[in-house]
């Protein structure tokens, strides 16, 4: 198959990738993918809960970042197990991976205060399951949803990991060419070549495919910049972190490219 894009050691396909199993050669699978859990990147879907973080936000405020193609139906780790491995989102499907101590926690949160108890829906952290190591390694990095520790402003993926974290779990990976499968906006090979490492990523979406080539090609032009966009998530959770929750959303103006 012709690649949709390849430079400098870096080739993406839009395709399917358990039909691209037989015709790439990788030595190790980095990869996030569809969990199976039918993921709603709609905030809308909090507003009006019981939450006391959400119950008086204007929802017609708040973002919609869509669904995440596949995530209907279980997701099915074996294709990718020979190889070294990184799967995140694993605490989803752990019933279908091998026992290993090698777990990887990204703490989204930074480790503040718990938001567990106060109503805010979201996680507070996420898990991958590595085949690469045997004892647990923990990551911090503020990352919900307009409040992060950097790429702010570059909304790419209803899913979309901080390059920082890909950076990080490639370090536990062995030498050799990298496989994201499920590549979505290119996150991992935005990581493997700021690392000097060869990747090869999969997506099944072409507008998702494009985003990543431009990531790639650093034509940036993320496609939620059209959309209004608010600090409901960064204010409340400034708030919480402050104990001076007032309650309230604040809405700011929208960045329009
Ligand atoms: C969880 S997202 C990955 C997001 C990525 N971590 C990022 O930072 O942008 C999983 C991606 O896998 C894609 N996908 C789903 N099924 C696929 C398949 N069979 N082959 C290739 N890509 C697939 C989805 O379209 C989605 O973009």
């Amino acid at each position: 198959m012709t690649p949709y894009y390849e430079h400098a050691g870096i080739t993406i396909f839009c395709a399917d990738c358990r039909d691209m199993l037989l015709h790439v050669s990788a030595d190790v699978v980095v990869t996030d993918p569809p969990y199976g859990i039918d993921y709603d990147g709609n905030s809308r879907r909090f507003t009006r809960k019981a939450s006391p973080y959400w119950s008086n936000v204007d929802n017609s405020k708040v973002s919609d970042r869509g669904r995440v193609r596949g995530d209907t139906i279980a997701f099915d780790p074996s294709p990718w197990l020979s190889r070294p491995c990184v799967l995140w989102g694993a605490n989803h499907y752990a019933d279908q991976l091998p026992v290993s101590a090698g777990w990887l926690v990204w703490d989204k949160r930074r480790g503040a205060e718990d938001m567990a108890d106060k109503g805010w829906p979201l996680s507070e952290a996420e898990l991958a399951w590595t085949n690469v190591r045997g004892s647990v390694r923990v990551f911090r990095y503020l990352w919900s949803g307009l409040l992060r520790d950097g790429e702010k402003g570059d909304y790419f993926h209803p899913t979309q990991k901080p390059i920082a974290l890909m950076r990080w779990c490639l370090g536990f990976v062995p030498d050799g060419a990298i496989l994201d499968p499920f590549m979505g906006s290119g996150t991992t090979l935005v990581a493997a070549k700021q690392l000097g490492r060869k990747a090869i990523g999969i997506e099944i979406e072409e507008r998702y495919a494009e985003i990543a080539a431009r990531r790639l090609s650093q034509e940036v032009l993320p496609f939620e910049r059209e959309e209004q966009r608010t600090e409901i998530q960064s204010s409340l959770l400034e708030e919480v972190a402050q104990g001076t929750s007032s309650l309230q959303g604040k809405a700011v103006r929208g960045v329009r490219r």
